[in-house]
């Protein structure tokens, strides 16, 4: 099955994860199924405790599935982060404190130079830096840079692997709009270059139409797929975009379809 072609970036199905036990017993996820192609942009969206978060850390290797299978390039989860295939920007940046953003963003490759397999040749950090408007800041510690600096200084370390498989949970949830705007326009420009599948969990419908190629619907109680829409927009998205009516009627789908999530009935 693993014999390099074919091989879905993630594949996970039939997963159930459950917290607790008894009658405090919280199915976080059920019967969850998704395949996802190299190189692909895949959103997660859907209501608060839906389990977005579950999913992203059962395909870090972070826990176990309950029942069912997780899958990264043909490999364990646990497997792909042993090669350093799995590149996690987690919520809140978590950035060294007595580091500069450059030796934050190097220290990755450093610890992992044994660790070379599946990989390319390492990025130029300096270059990402730069390229994701920190070139001011290399020098700087965390507590000298704003939360959007910081969280863009995360996101290059991420990068900095050149990771197969790039897991984002809600990156951009705390910034104000127009931060917002160009962060996105940064990781769309480090995705095209880097050609790494990125899995994106967020809130916000029009971020997921705008960045993916695929938005991935789920629900709450049991956590659950509802429905994974394709978005057929065109390459590069710039901002002109989300002003045309095809963007608009995606969201318009999208919301629906969120909005259907809460009511969905469980299969
Ligand atoms: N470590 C844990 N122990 C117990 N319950 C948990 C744990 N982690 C998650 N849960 C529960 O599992 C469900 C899914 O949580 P998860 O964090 O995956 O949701 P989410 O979709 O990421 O939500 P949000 O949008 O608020 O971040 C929630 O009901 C949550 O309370
Ligand atoms: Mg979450």
């Amino acid at each position: 099955m693993s014999d390099g072609s074919n091989v879905a970036a993630i594949e996970v199905r039939d997963v159930r994860r459950v917290y607790g036990l008894g009658a405090s017993a919280m199915v976080a996820l059920d019967r969850v199924g998704l395949s996802i192609e190299p190189g692909r942009f895949v959103s997660i969206i859907g209501p608060s405790g839906c389990g977005k978060s579950t999913l992203l850390r059962l395909v870090a290797g972070l826990e176990p599935p309950a029942e069912g299978t997780v899958r990264v390039h043909g490999v364990s989860p646990e497997e792909a982060c042993a090669a350093k295939m799995i590149g996690l920007v987690p919520q809140t940046p978590a950035l060294l404190p007595w580091l500069s953003v450059l030796k934050n963003v190097s220290l990755s490759q450093k610890v992992n130079r044994a660790a070379k397999l599946h990989r390319r040749d390492p990025p130029d950090m300096l270059e990402l830096l730069h390229k994701a408007g920190l070139g001011e800041a290399v020098h700087k510690l965390p507590s000298e840079l704003s939360g959007g600096m910081q969280q863009r200084t995360a996101i290059v370390r991420a990068f900095g692997l050149r990771p197969a498989v790039l897991l984002m949970d809600e990156p951009f949830s705390a910034l104000d709009e127009f931060t917002r705007e160009s962060l996105q326009e940064q990781l769309l420009d480090l995705w095209d270059e880097l050609k790494t599948t990125v899995v994106f969990v967020t809130h916000s419908v029009s971020e997921a139409v705008r960045l993916s190629d695929q938005i991935v619907v789920m629900a709450p109680k049991p956590g659950r797929v509802t429905d994974v829409v394709t978005v057929g927009l065109p390459r590069p998205r710039g901002r002109e975009l989300l002003k045309t009516p095809e963007f608009h009627h995606l969201e318009d789908l999208i919301r629906d379809k969120l909005r259907g999530a809460w009511h969905a009935p469980v299969a």
